[in-house]
């Protein structure tokens, strides 16, 4: 069956709103993509057109969120882009145990429903020197409250554990709900080791304190490059001197100007001797 039909006219506002609260780009060719996937909300709502759909959007916060949703991917998973986590696990774990560093902050930067944020605080589990001892924490953030809620819970389904080694799985998963083999919950070792947040990031960013590693994988393609360098300029910000950004395998610096030394695709360090 063909859903209502989007105008230029509404196709543009749209983009607009999406652009002006988050600085999604959503260009001419997105349109059908727009029209199809809005197409199921608008009837889910039982709302008959665009028009009417726009008044419904401008008037409503909360459906502001859904919208973005039905507009964005959130896919993801755990141990997505492997070499990223052996590269925590062969570079920076021992750098910070060397250091003896009492205070490590992560930053999972549009988390989605968490399962890169749970990645990194096992391969913390199996890899930091005496990590009851330290105050760690990995900071999760997402625009999307919905991808936020799923990440809270830590319970995934089995298929979506596929990626994590069976030893993992073993010591840090437990089974969940009635069935056995169906789903499987983070055990709460791991999960205290995260904070999921709501953040957009293009808005105002309330940490004060400065991380040692960044991840932001597989965001920044929706943005445009103005956005892309200005995101990767604070990131330089709120990170500290000898801090690493790891960026999404698609995501290249390569065409923005910034002040990151390369230390291999996707994996970005703070010099050292930059000022903090
Ligand atoms: C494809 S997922 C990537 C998840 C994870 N980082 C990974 O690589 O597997 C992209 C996430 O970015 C989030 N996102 C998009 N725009 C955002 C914004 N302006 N602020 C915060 N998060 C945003 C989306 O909600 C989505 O959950």
């Amino acid at each position: 069956m063909l859903g209502p039909s989007l105008r230029d006219r509404e196709f543009r506002l749209i983009s607009g709103i999406v652009y002006d609260r988050c600085r999604l780009n959503l260009h001419k060719g997105k349109k059908a993509l727009v029209q199809s996937r809005l197409s199921k909300r608008l009837r889910s709502l039982g709302i008959e057109n665009f028009r009417e759909y726009l008044d419904y959007v401008q008037e409503n916060d909360a459906e502001f969120s859904i919208m973005l949703d039905c507009l964005t991917t959130n896919y993801t998973g755990f141990y997505r882009e492997p070499q990223h986590f052996e590269f925590l696990t062969e570079v920076v774990f021992p750098q910070l145990d060397l250091a003896e560093q009492e205070r490590i902050r992560f930053w999972s930067a549009g988390c989605s429903s968490g399962e890169e944020a749970y990645s990194v605080a096992i391969e913390m589990k199996k890899g930091l020197s005496d990590i009851e001892k330290k105050d760690t924490l990995i900071l999760a953030t997402d625009i999307s409250t919905r991808m936020l809620d799923v990440a809270r819970t830590g319970v995934y389904e089995k298929d979506r554990l596929a990626n994590c080694p069976p030893d993992v799985l073993r010591s840090f998963f437990a089974h969940f709900g009635p069935e056995k083999g169906v789903l499987y919950r983070v055990r709460p070792e791991v999960a205290g080791l995260v904070r999921f947040r709501h953040l957009n990031l293009v808005g105002p960013w309330p940490m004060k304190r400065p991380f040692d590693v960044i991840f932001c994988r597989n965001v920044m393609i929706y943005f445009d490059k103005a956005t892309r360098r200005e995101l990767v300029h604070r990131f330089w910000e709120a990170l500290k001197p000898g801090g690493i950004l790891i960026v999404g395998h698609c995501e290249s610096l390569a065409s923005i100007e910034h002040a990151f030394e390369f230390l291999s695709p996707t994996i970005y360090m703070k010099r050292t001797d930059a000022r903090s």
